[in-house]
């Protein structure tokens, strides 16, 4: 494999606790980030915190680790939060895209925590590699839409991206000591979802409350929808494909249904490493926040013997075409990915609302997908572009068919 990941070991400069900005701060991997922050205050402080729309949950954080800085999507939501905040707290606020690329990029931040959900979280991740941050990424829309620039942007600043999506953590952690051109594969375990077992009628007829619900992993809407279709594991080959320098085919998915095997390095002598673990995010977003050290996580510890039996088999495309979407998405390249994306994005929320049904969401994709000419997205003015023509196409169609 031609091994050429941006990863290398970060230089923090200053002695002392690590200062963290993190977007997304509301959502599902922000609280868990900062349930890790609050076991190890000797180690890690926040700097800034970012939220979008939920300003009773920002206020309490905010109150809690009294940041300098805050970011919001909206004035009107800065005059909310400022109402909420307690009296003699007075930090920044800063707003939207500006504000959070501002957040991204701030000097006194020694690593920027990129949690905000789907495309909105490109601009600020990408200001952060530019400007050589030490980036800690959950938010894989941005590597799908623009995994290039990343790379270019890496490369150029001295940036550093530690995966925090628990696959591609445990894929960092299977290199670990290794001569990354020695890979053969990379293995991506996807838990199958909530419908792994059902039958295509079945699944036909589901309803968001039960996409939502999902066996092991607690996530934000998006992502839970993505893991039902398995739109999240076609997401992620291309993530691993942009960190590790693997060519497509060389980055495979098995369903393993536990989700204590969180993915695999093969080497060239067949050696398979593995990573385990109880399936908490809080684990990768430790060993990002902390790394190289590991740091106090203080979860149940996993018991092999008490889970007994750890199972795998191949996924299934006939029930799941997210996938096979994803990959031919990616092999086609160009715009390709970028339209799988935004059209993902626009059919998982009309799901949500109740605008479309379960399949739709592949349909959907498909149909955007089909019409899609391969054109070249060159910067990341091209891939909004692409991004915005994508949503209003998707909602055109949504409107004209039955989904
Ligand atoms: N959850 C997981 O276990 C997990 C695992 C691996 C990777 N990831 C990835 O991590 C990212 C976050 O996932 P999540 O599950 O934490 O999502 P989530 O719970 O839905 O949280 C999303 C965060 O993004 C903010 N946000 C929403 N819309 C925004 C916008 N237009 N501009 C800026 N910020 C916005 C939200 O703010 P408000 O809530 O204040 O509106 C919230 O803080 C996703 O890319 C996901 O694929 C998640």
């Amino acid at each position: 494999m031609k091994y050429i990941s941006p990863l290398s070991s970060p230089v923090f400069g200053r002695p002392g606790p690590r200062s963290l900005s993190i977007l997304g701060s509301t959502g599902s991997i922000g609280t868990s980030a900062l349930r890790v922050v609050s076991k190890n205050r000797q180690s890690l402080m926040v700097t800034a915190l970012a939220g979008a729309r939920n300003m009773e949950l920002l206020a309490r954080q905010a109150e809690m680790f009294r940041p300098k800085y805050l970011g919001v999507l909206t004035a009107e939501k800065a005059g909310e939060l400022r109402s909420l905040l307690p009296s003699g707290y007075a930090p920044e606020i800063v707003v939207g895209q500006e504000g959070y690329t501002a957040l991204a990029t701030l000097p006194e931040a020694d690593l920027i925590l990129a949690a905000q959900v789907g495309a909105a979280g490109l601009v600020p991740a990408l200001a952060a590699a530019r400007a050589g941050k030490v980036l800690c990424l959950a938010n894989k829309e941005a590597l799908v839409l623009a995994g290039g620039l990343f790379r270019e942007a890496c490369q150029a600043s001295g940036a550093v991206v530690l995966p925090v999506d628990s696959e591609h953590n445990a894929l960092f952690q299977a290199f670990a000591g290794h001569d990354g051109r020695q890979a053969s594969r990379l293995i991506l375990t996807a838990s199958g979802g909530p419908f792994r077992t059902w039958p295509a009628e079945r699944i036909r007829a589901v309803t968001p409350a039960q996409a939502l619900k999902h066996p092991n992993w607690s996530m934000g809407a998006k992502i839970s929808i993505d893991s039902a279709t398995m739109m999240n594991k076609g997401l992620e080959i291309i993530e691993a494909v942009h960190l590790y320098g693997a060519a497509p085919d060389e980055v495979d998915v098995v369903v393993h249904p536990q989700s204590i095997v969180h993915s695999l390095v093969e080497y060239e002598d067949g050696s398979q490493l593995a990573h385990l673990g109880m399936p908490d995010m809080e684990i990768p977003i430790g060993y990002c926040l902390g790394y190289p050290d590991r740091l106090h996580i203080g979860l149940e510890r996993l018991d092999l013997a008490r889970v007994g039996t750890l199972t795998f088999e191949a996924p299934d495309p006939d029930r799941f075409p997210c996938l096979r979407l994803a990959r031919e998405a990616l092999v086609a390249g160009s715009g390709h990915p970028v339209v799988l994306n935004a059209a993902n994005e626009v059919a998982v929320q009309a799901f949500l609302d109740g605008r479309i049904s379960f399949p739709g969401i592949a349909h959907l994709i498909e149909e955007m997908l089909a019409a899609q000419p391969l054109t070249s997205t060159q910067g990341l003015e091209d891939i909004l572009a692409l991004d915005a023509q994508t949503r209003t196409r998707s909602e055109a169609a949504m409107e004209r068919g039955e989904w």
